[in-house]
């Protein structure tokens, strides 16, 4: 044999992973194996492998263990719509994805690469968890990984793909990750699986129902998106990208856009005259963005609260967005957590930030206080105070309370806050206001119910509207809706070139 046909022969064994019979038995399951996945996502022809033949081999195993060149992972780096990421994909069919140390020293190496030349890391998950017969050298290979996420946290953007099965340790590089997309029925993540939880807890629960992608994109928020299958999560990772800078010193690469009719009469009629009668938020975006540019991030999750990504006169903004359709729009811990992470993704990776705002005020009750509303709504808070990426908000209709502060009001930093006429700023509702400081007037009135009418109408006539916040110059602008879009396109230009000085420190300390 010459030695290029050696080459030849070593490649094409590297290609196979475990063995044909063991693809099959991954495409019977219905995923694809890894190099396939690779194959979809990366723009053709463009990906380079890296560590193709690195083997367990001489490892010094305990187990008796056969060796299989790539060792469970393929990585590399290749192009997405022609911009540079670095990519590992975990092969299922070598030990189960496993990881073991070389498998693991394959991924530092891309992630190092990743940091040092600035561009995002997406990981294709897909593994039996820590190799079991390497018992500790597996779980030091974990730790190396996980130190990495952190330390490349808010430098370049960390994306997970699960594809298959996530459990135990291997859970938190995906967690430390940016964001993590789940594929339907053939993936799940948990810390300990079902055979565990029955054994302690006497819980009887399948995989799909304890750590499914259904259950983590709507019960835990684990997930940011759940995917129909392979190819739809895929393309999601794909379209999740071309929002983001390569890395924090970057901005988003900016569309072309079909400059289409600025104004939209649609917004004036979109916020209903009572303003007890829930409306879509979503269909307030639609006006305001270019045409299919929104991405919804956790759309299942904490549904009183929107975020997502979209584009304005071709460049990319995050949105935060309270929602009136579910729950009045209040915001809640669930809510306030999935506001603030998203929030701080935007300042990190420099995507200007649009907040829309029609909030009743923080969820009451027992539930929400004892497990740390006061903790957990500050994050949003701190979030949004400390963003420095250019900030407009548009007050929709309600802005109440401590909620009106929180929900990106100019004295936490915004920079352009707009309201519509139909705004209501104030301390609080109307009645609840009512009720509280004239309780003594409507006591003692002959008809308590004609006289607390008169009050609320008296109320709500001089506060339930923008104008108090704009004579202060809290509000900027009293717009017509229909000017939205053009006032957001405008603002966002004026904003371009936004320079904020911190000051000094290590890093804040925000409510964890
Ligand atoms: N270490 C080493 N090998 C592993 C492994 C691990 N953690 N997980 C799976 N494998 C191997 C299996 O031995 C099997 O090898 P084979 O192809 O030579 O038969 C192959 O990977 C596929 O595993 P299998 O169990 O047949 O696949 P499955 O789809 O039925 O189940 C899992 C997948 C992940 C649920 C199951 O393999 C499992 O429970 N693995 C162990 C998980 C674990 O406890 N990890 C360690 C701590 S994090």
């Amino acid at each position: 044999m010459s030695k290029i046909e050696q080459l030849h022969t070593k490649t094409a064994a590297a290609q196979l992973g475990g063995g044909q019979a063991r693809i099959d038995s991954q495409h019977k399951k219905g995923k694809l194996t890894a190099r396939e996945r690779l194959t979809l996502l990366l723009d053709e022809g463009s990906f380079e492998e890296m560590g193709m033949l690195v083997s367990n081999n001489n490892k010094g195993l305990t187990l008796d263990q056969e060796a299989f060149l790539g060792d469970g992972v393929v990585t590399g780096y290749g192009t997405i719509n022609g911009r540079l990421v670095y990519v590992y994909s975990q092969d299922f069919t070598v030990y189960g994805g496993s990881l073991s140390e070389p498998h693991a020293e394959k991924i530092v190496k891309i992630m190092d690469l990743a940091m040092q030349n600035g561009a995002p890391i997406i990981g294709l998950n897909d593994s039996g968890g820590a190799r079991i017969q390497e018992g500790v050298v597996s779980l030091g290979g974990y730790a190396d990984i996980f130190y990495r996420n952190t330390r490349a946290s808010g430098v370049i953007p960390q994306l997970s793909a699960i594809m298959g099965p996530c459990a135990g340790g291997a859970v938190y590089s995906p967690a430390i990750t940016d964001f993590i997309l789940m594929v339907e029925q053939t993936s799940y993540m948990f810390v300990t699986g079902p055979n565990v939880v029955k054994t302690v807890t006497h819980e009887e629960v399948t995989s799909e129902e304890l750590g499914g992608a259904q259950t983590h994109a709507s019960k835990s928020g684990v997930t940011h998106f759940a995917c129909a299958n392979e190819l739809e999560c895929i393309q999601n990772l794909k379209q999740l990208l071309s929002y983001m800078p390569q890395n924090c010193q970057d901005d988003a690469p900016v569309y072309p856009y079909e400059p289409a009719a600025e104004e939209r009469p649609a917004l004036n009629t979109l916020i209903p005259e009572n303003p007890n009668q829930p409306y879509d938020m979503k269909e307030v975006i639609a006006e305001l963005v270019d045409a299919e540019s929104f991405l919804e991030v956790h759309k299942d999750f904490a549904e009183n609260i929107i975020v997502g990504f979209a584009r304005i006169a071709g460049r990319s903004i995050g949105i935060v967005a309270n929602q009136p359709a579910h729950l009045a729009g209040v915001l809640d811990i669930h809510a306030s957590v999935k506001g603030a992470r998203f929030t701080r993704f935007c300042d990190a990776f420099n995507i200007p930030l649009l907040v829309l705002v029609d909030v009743p005020g923080f969820l009451p009750g027992t539930d929400q206080e004892w497990n740390a509303i006061i903790t957990n709504g500050a994050k949003l808070l701190y979030a949004l105070s400390e963003a420095t990426v250019p900030r407009i908000t548009i007050t929709t209709r309600k802005a109440y309370g401590g909620a009106y502060c929180v929900m990106n009001s100019k004295h936490i930093g915004a920079d352009l806050n707009f309201a519509f006429p139909q705004a209501e700023i104030a301390v609080m509702g109307a009645k609840g206001a009512v009720e509280i400081i004239f309780k003594k007037d409507i006591d003692s009135a002959s008809n308590a119910e004609v006289r607390m009418n008169e009050l609320v109408d008296e109320y709500t006539n001089r506060f339930s509207n923008p104008y108090l916040a704009a004579e202060k110059g809290y509000i900027d602008e009293v717009i017509v809706p229909e000017q939205a879009r053009k006032k957001l396109i405008r603002g966002f230009k004026m904003l371009e070139n936004k320079v904020v000085d911190m000051p000094r420190k290590k890093h804040g300390n925000i409510p964890l």
